[in-house]
């Protein structure tokens, strides 16, 4: 397997073992964390579902079309894009002033910015794999 569909795989079971203990924290004080709910979400959705699929997406499609990715070089862009997004995203939304505009919106856009990048080079690679028929 190749390092990069190795490294989403381990990063996405670490982003659903946080995500779940969020999840179990949630359901005990509701109150308390509700708000925590993007967190939650974004964990479990784009880090744990969205990674684990592009993992296994990257390893198991060239082979079963026997065709290679077109930009094999890109899913190391995708990994460290779509980490470092998806991290700043959420390190933003834990630091408040998410919907009120200023400083901390702004870099939430940009960190939204750069995992969208991320996972729009997955989605070129997937595409193109897919484009000759076998
Ligand atoms: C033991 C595991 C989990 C627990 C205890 C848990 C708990 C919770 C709680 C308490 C909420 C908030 C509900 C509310 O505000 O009404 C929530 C929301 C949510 N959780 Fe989990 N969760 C778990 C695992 C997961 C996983 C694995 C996923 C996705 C792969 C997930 C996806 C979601 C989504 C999408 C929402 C938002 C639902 C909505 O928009 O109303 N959760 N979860
Ligand atoms: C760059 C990628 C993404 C960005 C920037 C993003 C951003 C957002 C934002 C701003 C919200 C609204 C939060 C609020 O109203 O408090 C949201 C909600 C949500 N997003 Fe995403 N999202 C992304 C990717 C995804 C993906 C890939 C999934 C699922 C596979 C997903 C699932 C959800 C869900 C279920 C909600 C509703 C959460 C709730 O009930 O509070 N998102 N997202």
């Amino acid at each position: 397997m190749e390092i990069y569909a190795k490294r989403f795989t381990k990063a996405s079971l670490i982003y659903l073992g946080i995500g779940v203990l969020l999840g179990i924290s949630m359901a005990v004080w509701p109150e308390g964390i509700a708000r925590l709910r993007f967190v939650h979400v974004h964990l479990n959705l784009l880090g744990f579902m969205t990674m684990m699929v592009a993992s296994v997406a990257y390893h198991v499609l060239p082979r079963f079309n026997s065709n290679p990715l077109p930009w094999p070089g890109g899913v190391r862009y995708h990994f460290y894009l779509h980490n470092i997004g998806l991290a700043g995203m959420i390190a933003c939304h834990l630091l408040g002033g998410v919907w009120t505009g200023g400083a901390i919106h702004a870099a939430l856009v940009l960190f939204a910015l750069l995992t969208g990048a991320g996972i729009f080079i997955m989605i070129y690679n997937l595409y193109g794999v897919l484009n000759v028929e076998s």
